[in-house]
């Protein structure tokens, strides 16, 4: 543990002589100082472009790209054409949304189904596709203790429904459905599947093939990456048969005046001049990640999840909004004090204590509004933080808990 907080400079950080305590990771991740570096090591020394000039700059460049490339698809068990760099999630949903739109995939009156606790960026792209008077969206409710309503899922599920899209795990509830599962439901129904996994890539194995899904959109700012990066795993018959998102250089063969032809994949589907640097500091990420193994990492971060609930359970008017179980949920904790509004109980653990905490609507407002109007906070936990914060934290909530009564 002590070897990996080393790598993380910003753990050694202090304001006002106390260090830093990084709960937000659900937000985005830390970066260690390899990711750091290897991204300065390309601004200083290798700066060019890739795929085009023909001098050594750029030859370097180009295979320092495409090896971080392929190591990223490797990670995640993807053949190298099924793995498209994006800027986040958030763009690797919008892909497979404009792609299927623009390749007529649906008809009026096709149904997509999500849940009701969806971050934004697998909710608003669906909605815009509604408002055109497409499709029509329909919510599988949740269980009471704030896991997937399966059975609600099976009974919403026709004939029209053309797409599934769902988060692997909620940034809010934290809840882990059961993908595998839940592909088969829509391989049975001969419905595409979209998995959000901006919550579950930084904290778990994933195997692309073993998913179920033919699509996976994953942030790699949130796993150690550099921010402005992300990706989409989609089947390669997919990703060959869909339209691109984005048109201009790069992803094409060859060019006529009035018609294009579109380049191998994954290039069909990356257009203009890539985050070269950014896909460079993903490759180190995922490096450092298989390094510890990622199964090390969940079992941590299930540890530090049992032990931060229960000590959590020990605060007065403490509510949690996750399943409270370590393996039905990822390391995050949605909650609320009685009495204390999310945004102050925020601010004031930061000034407090330089504890970084979310709080608000966390970009999944129809769940949470309905929850508290005012929002909730949210602590969420990754491979370098420790027991030892975590009772720095409990005893901060207590301090706090006790001066608003
Ligand atoms: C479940 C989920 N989906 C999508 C996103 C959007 O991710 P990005 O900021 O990488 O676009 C997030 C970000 O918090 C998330 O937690």
């Amino acid at each position: 543990m002590n070897e990996i907080r080393e790598d993380f400079p910003v753990l050694n950080r202090k304001i006002d002589g106390k260090k830093i305590i990084y709960f937000d990771n659900a937000a985005t991740s830390l970066k260690p100082i390899q990711v750091i570096k290897a991204i300065t090591e390309y601004y200083e020394f290798g700066t060019a472009n890739i795929h085009r000039g023909l001098h050594k700059l750029s030859e370097e460049a180009s295979i320092k790209f495409e090896k971080a490339h392929n190591k990223t698809a490797e990670f995640f068990n993807a053949k190298k054409e099924e793995f498209v760099l994006t800027k986040n999630t958030t763009e690797a949903i919008n892909t497979v949304m404009y792609s299927l739109y623009t390749s007529d995939f649906f008809e009026k009156g096709d149904k997509i189904l999500v849940s009701k606790a969806e971050h934004h960026a697998n909710l608003v792209p669906w909605q815009m596709l509604e408002q055109k008077g497409l499709i029509e969206l329909n919510f599988v409710e949740l269980n009471e203790d704030f896991t997937l309503d399966l059975e609600d899922l099976e009974n919403k599920l026709d004939s029209k429904t053309k797409l599934i899209a769902l988060a692997h795990a909620t940034n809010t509830t934290a809840s882990i459905n059961p993908i595998q599962k839940i592909g088969k439901i829509a391989e049975d129904n001969e419905s595409l599947f979209l998995v959000d996994g901006a919550q579950t890539a930084p904290h778990m194995e994933i195997d692309f093939h073993k998913l179920n899904a033919d699509f996976f959109a994953f942030a790699g700012h949130k796993m150690l990456g550099p921010s402005g990066t992300g990706g989409l795993l989609a089947k390669k018959e997919l990703l060959e048969k869909f339209n691109p998102f984005l048109y201009g250089g790069s992803m094409i063969h060859s060019v006529e005046l009035h018609k294009s032809s579109w380049n191998k994949l994954p290039w069909k589907f990356e257009a203009g001049t890539p985050n070269i640097s950014g896909m460079i500091g993903l490759g180190k990420a995922v490096e450092y990640l298989s390094k510890i193994g990622m199964n090390k990492i969940r079992k941590h971060e299930k540890e530090l999840t049992k032990y931060a609930l229960d000590k959590m359970h020990e605060i007065n008017g403490i509510k949690f909004y996750c399943p409270e179980n370590e393996e039905k949920q990822v390391g995050t904790i949605l909650f609320e004090i009685e009495g204390i509004e999310a945004h102050d109980l925020a601010i004031t653990l930061d000034e407090f204590a330089n504890i970084a905490v979310r709080s608000g609507m966390h970009c999944a407002e129809p769940l949470v509004s309905t929850l508290n109007d005012k929002g909730l906070d949210r602590a969420s936990f990754y491979l370098y933080n420790s027991k030892e914060e975590i009772d720095v934290f409990i005893e901060a909530l207590k301090t706090i808990s006790k001066s608003f009564k």
